[in-house]
């Protein structure tokens, strides 16, 4: 693909290459780690692709104000939030904060919230509509485990799990969303889906897409590919034809190797 081209016949898909540093980095290194990738990337990375960070919480008014200084094309990401907007909820983030931070893209039920923290395709829904509701973009995390995968239930996990996170979204909210189809057996195992898998797995996605909002909303929504995605393997990965972008995680947390998962797109 030529640096600055859109996926989907028409629909301007733009590339969107996440970083989601889990939970790493205190705010020092993570200021060391911003400024290291505004060095990296320039003009043509930011034409190929549209990327976003999305550190630790408390991270985030360090890097936004880094930002903002020098008005990179990097947009500031959060890991997770709750869905009210303030209230007795100790240990909570407000999507209103977030917002107020200039948050532009909020992951939804990562796999480690869902298998850890309980989180629920009901609670990710919730998530995804208070995200919305505050001008942010979700970006809700699909994918099966091992097991499923060895049993053959890979397309019905995603295709469920699909569904349930979206419920009561429109149809052009869905449009605007982000979903990342994150195997869980890739994810921090050096296990990278072969190309097939990814692309399997992220057209299943699209195609549930199409029968719960329809053929425009499935090919304007971005689906993006995650688990052990690195400088070696990130273009091929992005040239699939369902994949319009990466969610990296160990790769994110170092600048260079991130800033060549961009490059690697820009070339
Ligand atoms: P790794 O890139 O470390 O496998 O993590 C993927 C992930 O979970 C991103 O959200």
């Amino acid at each position: 693909m030529s640096p600055g081209a859109a996926k989907g016949a028409g629909e301007g898909r733009r590339l969107l290459i996440s970083g989601n540093w889990k939970m790493n980095h205190d705010h020092f290194q993570a200021i060391a780690t911003v400024q290291r990738l505004l060095y990296r990337l320039g003009p043509p990375e930011y034409a190929a692709a549209e990327v976003s960070i999305h550190p630790p919480f408390t991270d985030l008014r360090s890097i936004q104000v880094l930002l903002e200084n020098d008005d990179p094309p990097i947009a500031l990401g959060a890991q997770h939030c709750y869905w009210e907007d303030s209230g007795a909820f100790t240990g909570e983030i407000s999507p209103v904060m977030l917002q107020k931070l200039g948050v532009r893209y909020v992951i939804a039920g990562h796999s480690e919230r869902r298998m850890l923290f309980g989180d629920t395709d009901e609670t990710v829904a919730r998530r995804a509509r208070a995200i919305l509701d505050h001008s942010m973009v979700p970006i809700i995390c699909v994918g099966e485990t091992e097991a499923e995968r060895e049993e053959g239930r890979s397309i019905e996990r995603i295709t469920s799990q699909v569904k349930g996170s979206l419920a009561g979204l429109s149809p052009e909210e869905i449009a605007g969303s982000v979903i990342a189809y994150e195997p869980i057996w890739a994810i921090g195992t050096g296990r990278t889906a072969t190309p097939e898998d990814a692309q399997e797995g992220c057209a299943a996605v699209r195609t549930e897409v199409a029968s719960i909002a329809g053929e425009t909303a499935a090919n304007s929504l971005r689906v993006q590919y995650g688990g052990s995605v690195k400088p070696a393997n990130a273009k091929e990965l992005m040239d699939l034809a369902d994949v319009d972008g990466v969610l990296v995680g160990g790769a994110s947390l170092d600048a260079d190797a991130f800033a060549e998962i961009v490059s690697a797109v820009a070339s």
